[in-house]
């Protein structure tokens, strides 16, 4: 049991046969949000962060980073619980992914140790995990998941890589060059599979992108961040994607610039 069990240690130890399981058609019920361990907080409610160039603001990054990595393992065996019938390569590069993910926690929990912290210190909120749903179809799951959120994880982490230029000496700096390197092929896995489904269901990808972008993007977090296209173009994304996802943040960012109390 994975989904529903709270204490981060034992989802980790039970990951690998949880997958197994669900391979196997035998996963655990999916609960409305998974079991946490931790204090859960809606996103405007965590304390601010502290910078980078102290311990205490690396180790709070690496808390928000596996907390990330949390619902990305946790979001990966949803999809394989749910989706039983979707084709079998798909289902066995998703099974690796998820596994890749229970690595990336794993690496966050000791990074965040040797800093002289752990988990639990702070809150942490389950926002990716809300942006997806039981009515979802396949298609609808591969471009939450893997084309946005974890999409969007590349550009938080090509943020962040130039922001520890000066961060020397710090797990901080090789965890996330691992993480980010891993996420662009899972990303990439998303970009490939979202065409090969579009194409199984006759459906052109581009109109497409933009059609269940436009269906889907009420429930999924905003974000601010810059796109990186370098790295989103090597996980697959077209130059009308990044067009449209560049639109998307610009209407996000002049929407949060306008006054509240018009
Ligand atoms: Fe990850
Ligand atoms: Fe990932």
């Amino acid at each position: 049991m994975v989904l529903n069990q709270s204490c981060i240690w034992k989802k980790l130890n039970h990951i690998e046969l949880a997958v197994e399981n669900s391979l196997n058609g035998k996963g655990e019920p999916i609960p409305f949000v998974p079991a946490r361990d931790i204090e859960i907080l809606i996103p405007g409610q965590l304390t601010p962060k502290k910078g980078l160039s102290s311990k205490e603001g690396q180790a709070r990054l690496l808390h928000d980073l596996a907390s990330i990595e949390l619902q990305a393992m946790e979001l990966g065996l949803r999809t394989l619980t749910e989706f039983t019938d979707a084709p079998e390569g798909f289902r066995a590069e998703l099974a690796a992914i998820t596994l890749s993910e229970a690595k990336h926690l794993r690496l966050c929990l000791q990074g965040m140790e040797k800093l002289g912290f752990k988990w639990g210190d702070w809150a942490a909120h389950t926002m990716l995990w809300s942006a997806t749903a039981a009515e979802d179809s396949l298609l609808d799951r591969v471009l939450i998941v893997h084309r946005y959120l974890e999409g969007s994880g590349l550009d938080a982490g090509d943020t962040l890589l130039k922001r520890l230029g000066g961060v020397l000496d710090s797990p901080l700096q090789s965890i996330s060059k691992i993480i980010l390197t891993e996420e662009i092929e899972h990303v990439e896995f998303g970009s490939r599979w979202y065409r090969e489904l579009c194409k199984q269901e006759k459906i052109d990808p581009q109109e497409d992108f933009a059609n269940r972008m436009e269906a889907l993007r009420w429930r999924m977090p905003k974000r601010i961040e810059k796109i990186s296209r370098q790295y989103r173009a090597q996980a697959g994304f077209t130059n009308f994607e990044l067009d449209y996802l560049e639109n998307l943040r610009n209407e996000i960012c002049k929407h949060q610039h306008q006054p509240q109390n018009h």
